[in-house]
Order: C-alpha cells, then sequence, then structure tokens
C-alpha cells in the first residue's frame, strides 16, 4: 500500500492527483475527515463500492456514508426539498453531521438497496479536495475492519487494511475522534440515528425541532449499523462510575488498565491511560478509540473505563463506551 503524506490545513493538491485517479478508476484509498478515517470509492460505481466491503469485512446490508463536497451534488443525488433543514444545512456543513434523505442517482450498493442514502460533507480539507479532483461523490465508511474501532489515525488503518488496499492519505490525527451524527428529518422532527461530535443539545438550538434520540424501539428510524457490535476492544471492557468504583473493580480484575480523565488519574496509583480532561470532553472524545487499540495491544487482560458526564459530545463518548463495554 502507498502512503501519502499531507498537510491536513494546506494540503498540495498535486500529490492527490494520483487518489483521485484511483477514485476515477473505481479504486479504494483511504482518507482523513474531521472525525475519523474513512475508506472511500466512488458512490456512482457499484463495482467499486463492493470493493469497500470485501476490504473491510462489511455486512452488505449497512449501507454506506456517500460524500460530497457541494451543495450542487447535494441535489444531484438526493430527492429533498424541506427548505427549513436546508437552510439549517447550509450552516453547519461542511462539518461532522450525516443526513438520511431519499436518494437519487445513486446505486444500491452504497446504499444497501435502501431508497435513502446517508449524505455528508466533510469539514476536512484533504476530504473536500479529493472529492472535487475525483469530480464524483465518495461513499466512505469508517476505514477500519468490520467490529473493530473506527480510526483516528493513519496508522490504526494500516494495521487493519494495510494489505488490502493500494492507498492511505496520511493527513495525521483526526480532529473529533468520533463519528458523525447521523440524523434523518421526518415529519417536522429530527432523528438522531447515530450520536456524534454535533450534540442533541447543538441539534435543537439550531433547527428549532423536535430532536428525538433514536434507542432501537418500534416507530423510531435506526440506522442499519447500529445494531452490529461496533466500536468494542477484543478485550473485556468495564464500565466505572468515579473513583471508588474503579478502585473497587482494579482490585477485583488483576493485570487491568484504567481509562481514565486526567482528574482521576491524578488521585489514581495503579494502571493508567489518560483520556483527557473531564472539563475538555473534545479531548477525551479523541482518544477514546485509540485507546480501545491500546488496550487490546496491550499485556493488560481487562480494561476499566471511567464514565463521563452525557453532554455535549459526552453524549456519543459515553453510546460508543456503552457499546464496547455491552458484551461483558
Ligand atoms: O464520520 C463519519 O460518519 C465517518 C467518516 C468517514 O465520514 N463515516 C462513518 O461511516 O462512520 P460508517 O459506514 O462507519 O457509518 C455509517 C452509519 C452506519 O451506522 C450506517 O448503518 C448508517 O450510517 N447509514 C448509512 N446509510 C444509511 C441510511 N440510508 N439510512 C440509515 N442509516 C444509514
Ligand atoms: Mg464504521
Amino acid at each position: 500500500m502507498k502512503i501519502v503524506k499531507l498537510d491536513p490545513i494546506n494540503p498540495d493538491p498535486n500529490k492527490m492527483i494520483e487518489a483521485s485517479e484511483l477514485i476515477k478508476n473505481g479504486e479504494v484509498v483511504a482518507f482523513p475527515t474531521e472525525t475519523v478515517y474513512g475508506l472511500g470509492a466512488d458512490a456512482t460505481n457499484d463495482k467499486a463500492c463492493l470493493k469497500i466491503f470485501e476490504a473491510k469485512g462489511r455486512p452488505p446490508d449497512n449501507p454506506l456514508i456517500v460524500h460530497i463536497n457541494s451543495f450542487e451534488m447535494f441535489y444531484k443525488y438526493t430527492d429533498f426539498h424541506d427548505e427549513r433543514v436546508l437552510k439549517v444545512m447550509e450552516e453547519i456543513w461542511p462539518g461532522p453531521i450525516t443526513l438520511v434523505v431519499k436518494k437519487r442517482n445513486i446505486g444500491n450498493v452504497p446504499t444497501a438497496g435502501l431508497d435513502t442514502v446517508a449524505i455528508r460533507m466533510p469539514g476536512h480539507p484533504i476530504a473536500l479536495k479529493l472529492i472535487e479532483l475525483s469530480g464524483k461523490p465518495i461513499a466512505a465508511p469508517s476505514a477500519n475492519l468490520s467490529g473493530k474501532p473506527s480510526p483516528t489515525k493513519a496508522s490504526h488503518v494500516i494495521a487493519d487494511l494495510g494489505d488490502k488496499i493500494p492507498m492511505i492519505i496520511d493527513g495525521g490525527d483526526t480532529f473529533f475522534g468520533l463519528e458523525s451524527t447521523v440524523i434523518q428529518p421526518l415529519q417536522d422532527k429530527i432523528y438522531i440515528l447515530r450520536p456524534g461530535p454535533f450534540s442533541p443539545e447543538e441539534l435543537e438550538e439550531k433547527f428549532k425541532m423536535k430532536v428525538i434520540l433514536s434507542g432501537g424501539t418500534d416507530n423510531i428510524p435506526r440506522a442499519p449499523g447500529m445494531k452490529y457490535r461496533h466500536y468494542a476492544p477484543n478485550k473485556k471492557l468495564i464500565l466505572a462510575d468515579g473513583l471508588d468504583e474503579i478502585l473497587k473493580l482494579y482490585n477485583e480484575n488483576p493485570n487491568s488498565l484504567v481509562l481514565c480523565s486526567r482528574e482521576t488519574a491524578e488521585k489514581f496509583e495503579g494502571n493508567k491511560f489518560i483520556l483527557g480532561s473531564r472539563e475538555n470532553l473534545y479531548e477525551v472524545a479523541r482518544n477514546l478509540f485509540h485507546s480501545f487499540r491500546f488496550l487490546d495491544e496491550s499485556n493488560y487482560s481487562v480494561g476499566i473505563i471511567e464514565k463521563f458526564q452525557e453532554i455535549g459530545i459526552g453524549y456519543a463518548i459515553m453510546n460508543r463506551i456503552k457499546k464496547a463495554a455491552s458484551k461483558n
């Protein structure tokens, strides 16, 4: 696999020509977005999109996110005309939010046969430039092997897919470290299909519509992908609420590693991985998936992870942590 290193703020477009040629020729390329690394292919080419499913080992009934770089592209590939929602999207995009709407001119492979498409304009100079140079919408799920945590560093992609794909664009660590918020606007309501960096509070404030958290209950739209076990390390991960519980679990579980806030780390003497400050949950989000991979590669047998407050991006952080810890 070829590794092309680029400045994430000011990428040299000349160094992205080869990547865009691969996309145009129906190949796959891994590239950074502001959320996590994606594994991209021409969204209008079903055969190319199949290669994404093959490389990741992704179940074919789990649709991909289609990345665009303009509203012109949005209108070409969607059939969606809710002015109230569109006005807000013009403010939010490019950014870490994905919209599920009726599709147009998109095949059945990237959308897993649904009549809707999950579409987003990523807020990352490399991703936007790659779409521009390819002249195509780019279908891209997270660039991890199916079942592994999403990649937030080029090294994660190389570890998972290094022998399966022709190229990765290395733009350093991704900014948010959690996958985009996936929403579906339906009948004057915004359904959150997958929590992400854009929080429920921010959605309510921006859209001024009722925001409904999809918990998998009947009658509430869901993202097909949310039924799969995700984000989970192979090692056992236990959720702990507060220092006392951490200490208790640490003493009960020999050879364990505590994944915790800096504030907790200051009071805890044992083996630890600092996720970030409780006062800056964006820092915790950025380090979360790396901590899962670190635990798996370490010699520790068990992970104990601190519970964080479910405010702002903390809601998405806890969504991922609960999924990762759910198998215990
Ligand atoms: O931040 C992100 O969203 C990253 C970067 C690369 O953009 N992408 C990402 O893609 O996380 P992926 O494939 O790992 O997650 C896409 C999620 C899945 O849960 C999938 O089921 C859901 O979006 N999804 C895709 N199309 C959908 C549709 N038409 N209706 C409902 N859910 C859909
Ligand atoms: Mg994924």
